[in-house]
Order: structure tokens, then sequence, then C-alpha cells
């Protein structure tokens, strides 16, 4: 097993917190994933271009993904010259996950300062260099993940895993439908979105990988159970196209913004907090609340 270097902050007073988590992260976490053998990808001598792309990750949990993936994806993208920075988004607050407002309140936080934006699964790793992540053009999404290369996904409308698209495409179909709490469905209500507002959405082309060797699928489900419980009436609202909640109505708070670094890979992690309109998606929790945990003393 390969060793990792500790994650630091920058600054001192304000990111000793988040070091101190981090670091205490780093120690809990069992780092048994098997080492990526993805090789490196040497930069070419492609100038970085000025397109501007920020990598969304929704997050919560998986230190022992992300250590994996900030240094791999930032190592893949630099060899193609993408002008990026990546935002993991840290849903921070007490409800289930909720991948989509979580891609929401990150898009909120970039939209005026990058043309386009990745919604990027944190266990999702590309190996093959031939997967672009150049900027789509405005009514072309770049379904990376694409079924005829995902390790899992098959299905033709499947845009989940990892989607380019740019802001005003982005802006244009308001987002994601903020009614996803727990796992799955949110990007095919996407798919849907996109389909309505006639987005021709690409994906690659012939590659000389297939679904076994095209990703590396960072991910246990031993170890990570996902939240497939539904409760109320989940199963009928999220099986439904969403004409209303999204990107203009998306009720979070970045309660704070950290700095830090993987392996000397600079990255910024938000911490978000969102809110939950029981009346709306009463699912967003399934169980009586638990109580505050006391303080360690
Ligand atoms: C998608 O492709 C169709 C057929 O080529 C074209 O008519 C349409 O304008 C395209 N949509 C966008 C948003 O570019
Ligand atoms: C893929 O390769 C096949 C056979 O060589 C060719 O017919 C097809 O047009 C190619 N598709 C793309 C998207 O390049
Ligand atoms: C994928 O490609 C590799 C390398 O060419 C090959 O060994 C493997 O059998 C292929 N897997 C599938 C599922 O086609
Ligand atoms: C997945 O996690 C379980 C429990 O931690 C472990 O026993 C198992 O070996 C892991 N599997 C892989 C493929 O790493």
């Amino acid at each position: 097993m390969k060793t990792r270097t500790v994650v630091s902050g920058r600054c001192l007073a304000a990111c000793l917190a988040a070091t101190l988590l981090v670091v205490l992260l780093l120690a809990l976490s069992p780092l048994s994933a098997p080492d990526c053998n993805c090789g490196r990808f040497e930069p070419l001598e492609t100038p970085l271009s000025s397109d501007r792309l920020a990598v969304l990750v929704p997050f919560r949990d998986r230190f022992d993904e992300l250590v994996e993936f900030v240094p791999h994806l930032t190592n893949f993208l630099q060899h193609q010259g993408v002008n990026h920075e990546i935002f993991v988004l840290n849903q921070v607050d007490q409800f289930r996950f909720n991948r989509a407002s979580l891609i929401n309140a990150g898009f909120k936080v970039v939209r005026r300062t990058f043309d386009y934006v990745a919604m990027h699964d944190v266990d999702l790793l590309p190996l093959n260099p031939e997967l672009s992540y150049a900027r789509p053009a405005d009514g072309r999404p770049f379904h990376v993940a694409a079924p005829h290369l995902h390790p899992r996904y098959h299905y033709p409308t499947f845009v989940g895993g990892i989607l380019l698209i740019s802001v005003k495409d982005f802006e244009q179909v308001n987002g994601m439908s903020n009614k996803y709490w727990g796992w799955g469905l949110e990007d095919d209500e996407f798919y849907v979105r996109m389909r309505d507002a006639r987005f021709n959405v690409t994906r690659p082309g012939n590659l000389t990988t297939n679904t076994s060797n095209t990703f590396w699928h960072n991910h246990n489900t031993s170890r990570r159970k996902r939240d497939f419980t539904k409760c109320y009436h989940q199963k009928e609202v999220t099986r439904r196209r969403d004409r209303y909640t999204g990107l203009k109505d998306v009720k979070y708070q970045v309660v704070a913004r950290h700095h830090l670094k993987i392996d000397n890979i600079p990255f910024t992690l938000l911490n978000i907090e969102l809110e939950c309109d029981k009346v709306l998606t009463p699912w967003c929790e399934c169980e009586e609340p638990k109580e505050k945990a006391k303080p360690k003393t």
C-alpha cells in the first residue's frame, strides 16, 4: 500500500480545526482501498485552456475515496491542459444525502467565475486519456461516464457519474431537482430536463477501452451501504418530472470554505448545510431525528 501524505491547511488559525478533522479522519480511515493501477499521465505540451472548469463533487463521509480522487483527477486533467478547480461539496447538515441540491449549491458558488462544470462522482476515476474533459458547446452536454463505458450502468438514458455541462445550459434548465434525498434517480430526472430543453447530449465515441477498463470504480458496496430507504410518498414523487424546484430555490448555506491539499494537490472543500422543506419533501428524514450527539469531553 502506498503511504499518503497528510492533508494540510493553508492558513493557521482558521484552518486548524479543518486540518485536525482531516488528520483525525485519516487516522481513522483504514485506507485499505486497492491501489489504483491507473498509471501517471505526463503533462502534454498543450497550453492550459482558457475555458475554466469547476469540478463539483458531492460528498459525505468518503475520505478514503477522496484521497484517491483529488490527485488522480488533477493529474488526468493537467495531462489534457484542462484549466480546472475541484470543489468538494461536503454535506454537513443532519438530513439524508442530497446529491442534486449539493450540485445546485456548488454551482451557485462557481457560476460567475467558471465556464462549465463537471458533475462528478467521487468514486469514479477516468483511466483512458482519450476521455475528453474539454468544454462542451452550449446545447451539447458531454456525458463522460457513458452507458457503454460505465462499469455498472448501461441503460441508454443514463447521464450520471460524470457529466460536463456549460454554465449557461445548467442555468437554462434550472439546475437539478431538490426533491431527491437518499440515493438515486436525481440524474434520471435531470436527463428529462435536458431532453425537454432539446439539448443534444453527446458521449465519447469509439474508444479502445470498455466497461471494465475505462474507469476505476473506487467503491466498496459492502463497506458503504447506499441509502435506498423510501418513506412518505417519496417513491411516487421522485418518479415524476419536477417542473418547480431547482437552482432557483435551493436553500443552503456555505458554512465553511477550506483550501486543502492532498499529496500537495490543492482543492476547495465547501461545508454545505442544506435546508429541507418538510412540507414538500418530508422524506429528507425517514426516521425520527436522532438526538444531537453530546460534545465529547
Ligand atoms: C440538437 O440537434 C438538432 C438536430 O441536429 C438541432 O435541430 C437542435 O437545434 C439541436 N439542439 C441544440 C440545443 O443545439
Ligand atoms: C465507431 O467505429 C465504427 C466502425 O469503425 C464506425 O462505423 C462508427 O462511425 C464509429 N463511431 C464514432 C462515433 O466514431
Ligand atoms: C475489455 O478490454 C480488455 C483489454 O482489451 C479485455 O481484456 C477485456 O476482456 C474487455 N472486457 C470486456 C468486458 O469486453
Ligand atoms: C470491502 O469492505 C469489506 C469490509 O470492510 C472488506 O471485508 C472487503 O475485503 C472489501 N472488498 C474489497 C474488494 O476491497
